[in-house]
């Protein structure tokens, strides 16, 4: 009897070191998404008036929205912001001279018109959980940020872009024109987004050099959190 309490006891104490480790470990970001720590993220009493930002890069995500009222500086004909709009026009170019034609699709979204396109992303997926795989919520968009752009090959877009050469000139060369490909294939987990062939986040030849070509890295990654 004195030696099934003492095995009970040894168990009991066994079961809460264990429990204690797991703790510590979720704790460093061991079994979230990509082993990743959500970002501390101090903008609220701001209302996120501005985006939030991390070493001088521009995160916005479900977990980092920006407010409804946070408009940039745009440059047209493409709605992004100067500097994002100036690389955009020089790799086109570039791409052009190679023989490959991007179509430019989408730059600005504002708050409301990206909640008129999830409103309709659900209408057409069938549920909110579909759309918003594809679709993010309104302040939690890059689109609003005038930072990204939606792009298409001649004859294909959507998923389909991911077969063009196009496409293959984008994963050479985009990083070289500070654009990232912001939600690779099998990285959902970690973006929250399904993968989007067509949508590049212009984060500045600095940081976009480090993911270099066919880079299959997130920008969650690359800052070191979610
Ligand atoms: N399609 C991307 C995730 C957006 O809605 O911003
Ligand atoms: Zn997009």
């Amino acid at each position: 009897m004195r030696r099934a309490i003492v095995l009970i006891g040894a168990l009991i104490v066994g079961l809460l070191g264990v429990w204690g480790g797991v703790q510590a470990l979720a704790s460093t970001g061991f079994g979230q998404p990509g082993g990743l720590p959500v970002l501390p993220d101090d903008r609220a009493s701001s209302g996120h008036a501005r985006p939030f930002e991390v070493n001088g890069v521009v995160l916005v995500n479900a977990r980092h929205p920006v407010a409804p009222e946070y408009v940039p500086e745009l440059a047209e004909p493409h709605q992004l912001t100067p500097a994002a709009h100036r690389a955009y026009v020089a790799m086109v170019k570039a791409a052009k001279k190679a023989g490959r034609t991007i179509v430019w699709r989408v730059g600005y979204r504002s708050y409301d018109t990206q909640a008129e396109v999830l409103a309709s992303s659900i209408e057409t997926r069938g549920s909110y959980r579909a759309a918003l795989a594809y679709t993010a919520e309104p302040g939690c968009s890059e689109h609003q940020l005038g930072l990204a752009v939606d792009i298409a090959a001649p004859k294909a877009r959507g998923l389909a872009f991911a077969d063009t050469q196009e496409f293959a000139w984008m994963r050479e060369h985009a990083h070289e024109y500070g654009f990232i490909l912001r939600y690779p294939d099998g990285k959902s987990d970690i973006t929250g987004i399904a993968y989007e062939p067509w949508h590049y986040r212009y984060l500045g030849v600095d940081h976009a050099r480090a993911f270099g070509p066919w880079s299959s890295l997130t920008l969650e990654e690359y800052l070191g959190g979610r």
